[in-house]
């Protein structure tokens, strides 16, 4: 099949071309520029840029994969969850293209969608679903941390979601304390590299507790009280360097802690993990240790398709077409995720 998809669930744009597991063209298009001064996503403003970039876009994956619009087979695009407004931008996009082609159309749920990308490898990108095992999915971003035990390819069941604020808000919101620049995930994880993790005990939430929820209010607040408390702290780069080292810390061990035990209990040999704070340099290495240790197989989303983007929408529906799902009809708009019990 020749699948073209579209993700605006959030703050990029993207459009990819699948062909039979390969990703011919992924064009992702972020916004963080326009938000940053506001410190977070305005829904509005993405919403209106989705619309300012789509058909661009479009065209630019189209152009990369080298097909017309006129050669696809189906279209898919991500259904939610999301932004209302910004969802709306691809999700009509992608069924008014259907519509006119007389083609299948697919909604597509974001996360189940994240499942999929640490099975795309290689250069050129394709999905390995040869080598596809049960495995315990760690999906990890600005707007979800979440466990997921992948029973078997299409059949998941949630074991465990943050109850406040998703890791990479925490990294973004202790960052905003300190004065990085908005995402901050990145600059924590570039300035932790010359500083000390031990320096400062930030708490590490809900580690020991039996079950496989998140929870990161309670880090960021306590570093806003010891960054009240202490502000001169933020007079040294070299305290800011351990700072970041020290929350950095706290955030990665927990997500690693709890990843590890739901594995061990559900018995699964496989680790994955996604999201935009998969790209984080000490969470990629702190899992790939603890995997070894107990040997089990870690794949992580390629650095390229951690953050959001369309290759992981239109692999995932193209998988469900040749399992038989059946393509949306006109303005359905159930969820087309079924979580099992
Ligand atoms: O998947 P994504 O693009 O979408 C959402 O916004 O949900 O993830 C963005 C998040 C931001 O919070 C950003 O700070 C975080 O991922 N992030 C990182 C790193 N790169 C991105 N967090 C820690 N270390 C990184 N290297
Ligand atoms: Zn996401």
């Amino acid at each position: 099949m020749l699948v073209l998809a579209f993700e605006t669930s959030c703050d990029e744009t993207s459009a990819a071309v699948i062909r039979n597991g390969g990703v011919l063209s992924s064009v992702v298009s972020s916004q963080i520029g326009l938000h940053a001064e506001y410190g977070g996503v305005v829904p509005e403003l993405a919403a209106r840029e989705h619309l300012r970039n789509l058909i661009p876009i479009t065209n630019a994956a189209l152009a990369k994969a080298g097909v017309r619009a006129s050669d696809l087979d189906g279209f898919a695009a991500t259904q939610g969850p999301g932004l209302p407004s910004a969802l709306m931008v691809g999700f009509r996009a992608a069924q008014s293209m259907a519509f006119v082609l007389r083609k299948p159309f697919l909604g597509i749920n974001h996360h189940e969608a994240h499942l999929y990308s640490p099975w795309i490898v290689g250069d050129p990108p394709a999905a390995d679903f040869g080598s596809f095992e049960p495995n315990v999915s760690l999906i990890v971003s600005g707007g979800h941390t979440m466990l997921i035990h992948v029973v078997s390819e299409l059949q998941h069941r949630l074991l465990g979601s943050t109850l406040d604020d998703a890791a990479g808000e925490c990294f973004d919101k202790v960052g905003k304390l300190m004065g990085l620049p908005y995402p901050a995930g990145p600059e924590i994880d570039r300035l932790s590299a010359n500083g000390n993790p031990n320096a400062f005990d930030f708490p590490r939430p809900l580690i020991h507790d039996a079950n496989d929820d998140f929870s990161f209010s309670g880090l960021k607040t306590s570093f806003r009280y010891f960054i009240r408390d202490n502000p001169d702290l933020l007079n040294s780069p070299q305290t800011i360097r351990d700072l970041c080292a020290s929350v950095q810390s706290a955030i990665v061990e927990t997500l690693v802690a709890k990843t590890m035990r739901a594995a061990r209990r559900l018995n699964v040999r496989c680790v994955t993990a996604s999201g935009g704070v998969t790209c984080n340099r000490s969470l990629r290495a702190r899992l790939a240790s603890a995997t070894q240790r107990e040997n089990l197989r870690l794949r992580l989303a390629p650095g390229g398709l951690c953050t959001d983007n369309a290759a992981m929408i239109g692999i995932l529906a193209e998988r469900k077409w040749l399992k038989g799902a059946p393509a949306q009809p006109g303005d359905d708009v159930l969820p087309s995720w079924q979580l099992i019990a």
